[in-house]
């Protein structure tokens, strides 16, 4: 066996014994809160820094489970190699101690599927060179705040090692997340995984009839043939003129989280509009947004994308970590001999109809006469925004979506 798994337990996040159960309108303690929004920033500059790679096209990733990655970093971290994790957190005066019991019990807060409604598996693992001992203190501390389970993996046979650990992930998330790489290019250090499946569970539903085919314009010149689901609500929802952008939020179940769509007008790459994603100009949007009868048209499609972030981190701060000469996670294994060689970052989000019933006592009332078009059949960016943390759960843009390059009508 290649890999020798010390907690083979696939778990759900929400299992986690970290934080004190979540109840419905319980506050997050005062740090879980400083960090809810730090962890905000950082989806924001992460996803720049992905996106000035020009060959990234679809973007996915979950800032809340990104931060609490970094907080095993900083747990099996000594030194500059654990403050640089507070740097990237914006959290240099939380204490040790609070940094983990904050992030733990904000990601058990914002995953709970009870008081959220939310489909979300998030497994965890921490992959280290054979030669590796983890020790009990970090293997015990790690599972109890961040959910990681850890594992041996030899590289000496690449194929089968790569194999393994997409099949983890495979079987992590019931089936939905294929593959997590292809390939691993640095074999000598530790490797973060996340492996997750999201699938929003809407406020109100897409009736599951209100679907047909259509073209999605990746470009002017390229264009995809998708299903796409349909329906007329009342939903948040602002028309930037000067900016030339919609708006649009849709609550999930619960209401305690939305998914907020930024859309340009018309099909253009995304960059004009990732220019001005700061988090001021986010909250300028939120601020105004105003209940408006809306058609809405979204692709019925899933999205299986993986990130390699660990130049990403490194960029953003992680210097040392991941840096083989300066990294010092003896925390980890009790010597000074590892590194953050890879974290990979995978989630397979599904965008589908389901949802709670329809409230249909509005329909062919006047509030939803003459509905704002908002017809996503071009790339946009979205956010899985929580209300009550102000916690990003998860950022990202479609600008390819699966399926087949339609003919070119001419
Ligand atoms: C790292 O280990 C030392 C002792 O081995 C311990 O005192 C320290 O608290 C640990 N640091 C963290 C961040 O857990
Ligand atoms: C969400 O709530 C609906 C009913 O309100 C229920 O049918 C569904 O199973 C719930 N989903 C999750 C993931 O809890
Ligand atoms: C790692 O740190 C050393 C020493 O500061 C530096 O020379 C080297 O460029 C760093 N490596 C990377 C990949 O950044």
């Amino acid at each position: 066996m290649w890999v020798t798994s010390l907690a083979a337990l696939v778990l759900l996040a929400t299992s986690s014994s970290a934080a004190t159960s979540s109840s419905a309108d319980k506050a997050l303690s005062t740090h879980a809160s400083i960090l809810a929004d730090n962890s905000a920033s950082l989806a924001l500059s992460l996803y720049k820094n992905i996106a000035k790679d020009k060959n990234v096209e679809n973007i996915l990733f979950s800032p809340v489970v990104v931060a609490s990655s970094l907080g095993l970093v900083a747990l099996g971290g000594k030194s500059s190699t654990a403050s640089q994790v507070k740097n990237i957190l914006n959290a240099a005066k939380v204490k040790d101690e609070q940094l983990h019991t904050g992030l733990a019990e904000l990601l058990t807060e914002v995953s709970d599927p009870k008081t959220r409604n939310v489909t979300w598996r998030i497994s965890n693992r921490l992959y280290g060179p054979s030669s590796v001992n983890f020790m009990d203190d970090f293997v015990k501390s790690s599972k109890k705040h961040y959910n990681f389970d850890h594992s041996k993996i030899n590289f000496r046979d690449k194929k089968s090692a790569v194999n393994s650990i997409n099949e983890w992930a495979s079987k992590s998330t019931d089936g939905k997340l294929l593959e997590v790489t292809k390939d691993v290019e640095r074999t000598d250090g530790v490797m973060i995984i996340n492996a997750m499946f999201f699938k929003p569970h809407w406020d109100e539903q897409f009736h599951h009839k209100m679907v047909d085919n259509r073209g999605f314009m990746v470009s002017h010149s390229y264009t995809v043939s998708l299903q796409m689901m349909h329906r007329t609500g009342l939903f948040d929802f602002y028309d930037d003129k000067s900016n030339m952008l919609y708006i649009l939020s849709m609550p999930l179940a619960h209401k305690k989280s939305s998914v907020v769509f930024i859309m340009p007008y018309q099909v253009e790459t995304l960059e004009r509009l990732e220019k001005m994603l700061t988090k001021k100009q986010l909250d300028t949007w939120m601020g105004k947004l105003q209940q408006t009868a809306v058609a809405v048209s979204l692709p019925k499609v899933s999205m299986e994308i993986s990130h390699n972030l660990q130049k990403n981190l490194g960029e953003l701060g992680l210097t040392e970590a991941v840096n083989k000469s300066k990294a010092d996670l003896s925390n980890i294994s009790g010597k000074k001999d590892l590194y953050l060689s890879d974290v990979f970052h995978a989630s397979a989000m599904e965008w589908d109809t389901d949802g709670n019933e329809i409230d249909t006592s509005i329909f062919g009332t006047e509030k939803l006469k003459t509905p704002r078009l908002f017809y996503a059949d071009h790339p946009f960016v979205f956010l899985v925004k929580d209300q009550e943390t102000k916690s990003i759960l998860f950022i990202g843009r479609m600008v390819r979506p699966k399926g087949e390059k339609m003919r070119d009508e001419l």
